[in-house]
């Protein structure tokens, strides 16, 4: 076959395939009460299918060109010299983690060393702590926020402590400038989990930005989507090439698609091997206790597409988030709504919302009666992570008991605000949470 001709048939599977988006995947009527409103999900058009099914044609199948500059869009989106996608938001926070505890490092983070990190969160910004024999210290939350609480770093400090590992909740950036001047002053790698909140900024600066590294989730849950999918960024070029090596098997070379025999690093053969008198092909250099965490082609083509939309995403989100908050005001005596600071421009992953103490029903109670009204709900992730089956067993500390994070494991919920919410959808949403709470017209709080 020849290459006109072999385009030809490309070109005609291309125009079939969103031909086929239109009349497949193309969204439907919505229907009150009736249609399953997801709280995220994955929102695409042809572009999408277009640019996986192409990934396809091509083959590459592992990373190559496209992983490459889906990193490159990734670390100019974010104004970081380093980005690095692997399969999910949690070897995101593996591959960060790890990185600060390699021996090239000056001060690596030893086994038995303290992170501090908060009790409300994702149970994977707290694995790799657990897993690379450190320990954790978790701090309360602020209810609105369910971010760190600052005040809470200082008690939370000890001659182990080296590291501050947190998420911008829900996409609220954390207030940064107290808790960056606490890691200042006591020489703390901090490491932001910033999966939920792509595109968010403190003081106008990106979230992600100012720690030593930061990890984004491309689950179809968030910003933008790869299926699985994730990175982690940074701007310092050593903790770069650490990072790398322990996404990609543990191996110092840094070769990709379309290096020459020589190898990137242009002296391939010529690596040497302590206690072995002949050199050693790069390669095989093995200089990190590594995984292999690696995006595909496929994914990183659908990502690139994605990218494309991010800033009406965003908008999307911050318009759902305005619209909700209105709506759910008159409730405020029933329920505690979002807060963030006044130096901060969220970008929301959802809405979070917890159920007073007092109030004359349960977290329960209203979850039930929205998702039985098909309006999907999901709670604060882990609640008080401490309480979990998995982590009661853990080396840990603890600052004081916890509450506010005991309240979220209890009576916090989030409902959705991505783009596939529309203006329909959003009043739908506010009309049953007014059916709701017309049963308490004139009810006190407990
Ligand atoms: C704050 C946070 N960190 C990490 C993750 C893990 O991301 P992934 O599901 O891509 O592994 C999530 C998942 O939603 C998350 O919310």
């Amino acid at each position: 076959m020849t290459d006109s001709s072999a385009n030809l048939i490309r070109k005609q599977i291309l125009d079939l395939v969103a031909a086929y988006y239109q009349q497949a995947h193309a969204s439907r009527p919505f229907v009150p009460g009736q249609t399953r409103l997801q709280y995220a999900g994955r929102v695409y058009d042809e572009r999408e299918l277009v640019a996986a099914v192409e990934a396809v044609l091509d083959f590459w199948l592992t990373a190559g060109p496209r992983a490459e500059a889906f990193e490159q869009r990734l670390a100019e989106y974010i104004g970081l010299r380093h980005a690095l996608a692997v399969n999910s938001g949690s070897s995101a926070n593996l591959v960060a983690l790890a990185a600060l505890c390699s021996h090239r490092l000056e001060r690596p983070l030893q086994p038995g060393d303290e992170v501090i990190t908060p009790a409300v969160g994702f149970p994977t910004t707290v694995a790799p702590i657990v897993q690379n024999g450190l320990v954790p210290v978790f701090v309360d939350c602020r209810l609105g926020t369910y971010n760190l609480d600052p005040a809470q770093l200082e008690p939370a400090l000890s001659d182990r402590t080296r590291a501050l590992f947190f998420a911008h909740t829900l996409g609220n950036p954390v207030e940064m400038e107290p808790v960056l001047e606490f890691a200042r002053t006591h020489g703390l790698y901090v490491i932001e989990d910033t999966c939920d909140a792509l595109g968010a900024t403190y003081d106008g600066q990106m979230v992600g930005t100012f720690g030593d590294l930061a990890t984004l989730s491309f689950y179809p849950a968030h910003h933008i989507t790869t299926g699985e999918g994730g990175a982690v960024v940074t701007d310092d070029p050593l903790l770069a090439r650490i990072a790398r090596s322990v996404r990609d098997w543990g191996r110092d070379c840094w070769c990709n698609h379309d290096s020459p025999p020589e190898g990137a690093c242009g002296r391939r053969f010529e690596w040497e091997i302590p206690g072995l008198d002949e050199p050693y092909d790069h390669r095989y250099l093995f200089v990190e206790i590594g995984y292999n965490l690696k995006l595909t082609d496929i994914q990183a083509a659908i990502g690139l597409a994605q990218l494309d939309k991010l800033p009406d995403f965003i908008a999307a989100r911050k318009c759902n988030f305005a619209r909700l908050y209105e709506g759910l005001k008159p409730y405020e005596e029933f329920l505690i709504l979002p807060t963030w600071s006044e130096r901060a421009d969220p970008s929301w992953f959802a809405f979070p919302i917890t159920v007073r103490p007092g109030a004359p029903f349960t977290r329960r109670d209203l979850t039930i009666w929205l998702e039985r009204r098909n309006i999907e709900t999901r709670l604060l992730f882990a609640g008080n992570i401490v309480r979990q089956p998995g982590y009661r067993h853990i080396e840990h500390r603890t600052v004081g008991d916890l509450p506010n994070s005991d309240l979220v494991l209890r009576s916090t919920f989030f409902v959705g605000v991505y783009p596939g919410l529309d203006d329909a959808r959003i009043a739908y949403i506010l009309q049953t949470f007014a059916d709701f709470f017309h049963q308490f017209a004139d009810s006190p709080t407990r």
